[in-house]
């Protein structure tokens, strides 16, 4: 009796500490290729690919870059969601690289990190680095792109009232990209389709939807609010490299 328990005391620190390991591998080894079909009638096929923290680390990077390199190419309009590189960022070069892996169009708002990084990196500088290669970045604007209108909330700082103020600058319309998915509950949003990341999915878990950094309790995937639908991407990278059962994921959507 006292050997049985034994045994599986022994075999529950063993299965611990073997998930607490394979965590480590998690977001090195494995990236998903995350694919939608949202009845919304607007006629696109969109690659979004977000939270993708570049920090030059070979082999890991070069899998996402390959993918984006791969993907664009099929899709009609490529979103970066922000936090593409942070300030434990060594260089840009891989943000570089990414940026001309992108065949076509392309759009591209600012996550917290761009901005926490700005004193290294300065954000002018990423924007122009941006749209040298035909990526627009949308600061709280709009484009428009084969008849929709496709708008982008800048990072403000999870202050609902800045939130409000940037979102009044957008306003209505059939796409909008905000790096957090907060934007749903802080402002009234008038959008088919809200495509945003930041959270990395918890990176624990995430199936369980304990963890996230949202203060409306975001996730990871769809929700929805009043006419608009949200998106929310696992994200394609984090900080600490550090995942269990909540892997790195591009999305293909096709609305
Ligand atoms: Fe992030």
């Amino acid at each position: 009796m006292r050997r049985g328990r034994r045994g599986a005391i022994k075999g529950l620190v063993a299965g611990g500490l073997g998930l607490w390991l394979y965590s480590f591998y998690e977001p090195v080894l494995r990236i998903e290729l995350v694919r939608h079909r949202i009845d919304l009638d607007l006629g696109l096929e969109i690659l979004f690919v977000t939270d993708t923290h570049l920090h030059g680390v070979p082999g890991r990077e070069d899998s996402v870059i390959k993918l984006v390199e791969d993907l664009s190419r099929e899709v009609d309009l490529t979103i970066l969601g922000g936090d593409m590189y942070d300030e434990f960022s060594e260089s840009l070069e891989s943000f570089s690289s990414l940026l001309d892996a992108i065949s076509g169009e392309a759009i591209m708002v600012l996550g917290n990190h761009e901005h926490w990084a700005a004193d290294r990196y300065p954000l002018e500088e990423t924007i122009e680095m941006a749209e040298s290669r035909g990526v627009t970045v949308l600061r709280n604007g709009v484009v428009e792109y084969k008849g929709l209108h496709i708008g982008g909330v800048d990072w403000y700082g999870d202050n609902p009232q800045l939130a409000r103020r940037y979102y009044r600058d957008v306003g209505s319309v059939d796409i909008l990209v905000s790096h957090t998915p907060d934007i749903l509950g802080d402002a009234e949003v008038d959008a088919r389709l809200v495509l945003a990341g930041h959270t990395h999915g918890g990176q624990i878990l995430g199936p369980l939807g304990l963890i996230t950094n949202s203060r409306h309790g975001y996730v990871s995937g769809f929700y929805r609010r009043g006419e608009a639908l949200m998106y929310v991407s696992r994200g394609a990278g984090e900080i600490i490299p550090f995942r269990l059962l909540t892997p790195r994921e591009v999305t293909l959507l096709s609305v």
